[in-house]
């Protein structure tokens, strides 16, 4: 890892609003975007076309390894197949928090992670990014929000996309995938150290994107080094 160039990590559950906030610092710092929950949801998908079941971890790993994905703006490719809108239903969430949960899965997708430093910066998005993937990040965020709030806004986010979801059933799988991302042996989703924790329940985005880039500037000015 190249550990001159510049990382700010943005981990928090489902619905947090982690994604948005990475995605808009990003294009505002000119720097690179890593959503890393897309990793394994794209993988989620290829171990589905490939018939490659969630017990059998050591074929997951191989298939991390060399997972045949392709980032094109705002387009994500699985080999020749856009799977942009098939990865971000509910199901493929759920799909991808089970694998997410393996040992061999982690260690197939690590490397790959990394290799989004580039110059000028990287941002990235997950649940172990500062804690794990870039410990070494200059910048840590942990951004939260009531389980009442992300689930309302997974189901705006979702209707927005076109697809048709029962908020119900929704509340009940954004719980069993938090739980699951917060209890799991294998880099569980916690706050890494030193990180500015967020609770976006009742702010706006331009609010938590303020604080965001107030924080980013204190800890990327020259006198904080
Ligand atoms: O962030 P997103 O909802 O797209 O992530 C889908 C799933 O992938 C999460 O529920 C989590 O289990 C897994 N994930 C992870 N580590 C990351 C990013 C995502 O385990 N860094």
């Amino acid at each position: 890892m190249n550990a001159t160039i510049p990382v700010i990590t943005i981990d928090g559950p489902s619905g947090s609003g982690k994604g948005t906030i990475a995605k808009q610092l990003a294009e505002q710092l000119g720097w690179h975007l890593l959503d890393s929950g897309a990793l394994y949801r794209v993988l989620a998908c290829y171990a589905q076309r490939q018939q490659v079941q969630a017990d059998e971890a050591a074929k997951l790993g191989e298939l991390a390894r060399l997972l045949p994905i392709r980032f094109e703006g705002e387009r994500i490719w699985l080999d020749s197949e856009d799977v942009s809108s098939l990865i971000r239903t509910e199901s493929m969430g759920n799909a991808a928090s089970r694998i997410a949960a393996i040992p061999e899965v982690r260690a197939g997708l690590l490397q790959r992670q990394r290799d989004f430093v580039r110059p000028p910066g990287l941002v990235a998005d997950g649940r172990d990014m500062g804690t794990v993937v870039f410990p070494q990040a200059q910048v840590k965020i942990f951004l939260t929000a009531s389980a009442e709030e992300r689930a309302k806004r997974r189901y705006k986010q979702l209707l927005d996309k076109g697809m048709t979801v029962k908020m119900n059933s929704l509340v009940e799988e954004i719980r069993e995938r938090d739980e699951r991302d917060r209890t799991r042996t294998e880099s569980p989703l916690e706050v890494p150290a030193a990180a500015l924790q967020l609770d976006s329940s009742s702010m706006s985005i331009e609010t938590v994107m303020q604080q965001v880039l107030d924080f980013v500037q204190l800890k990327l000015s020259p006198a904080a080094s």
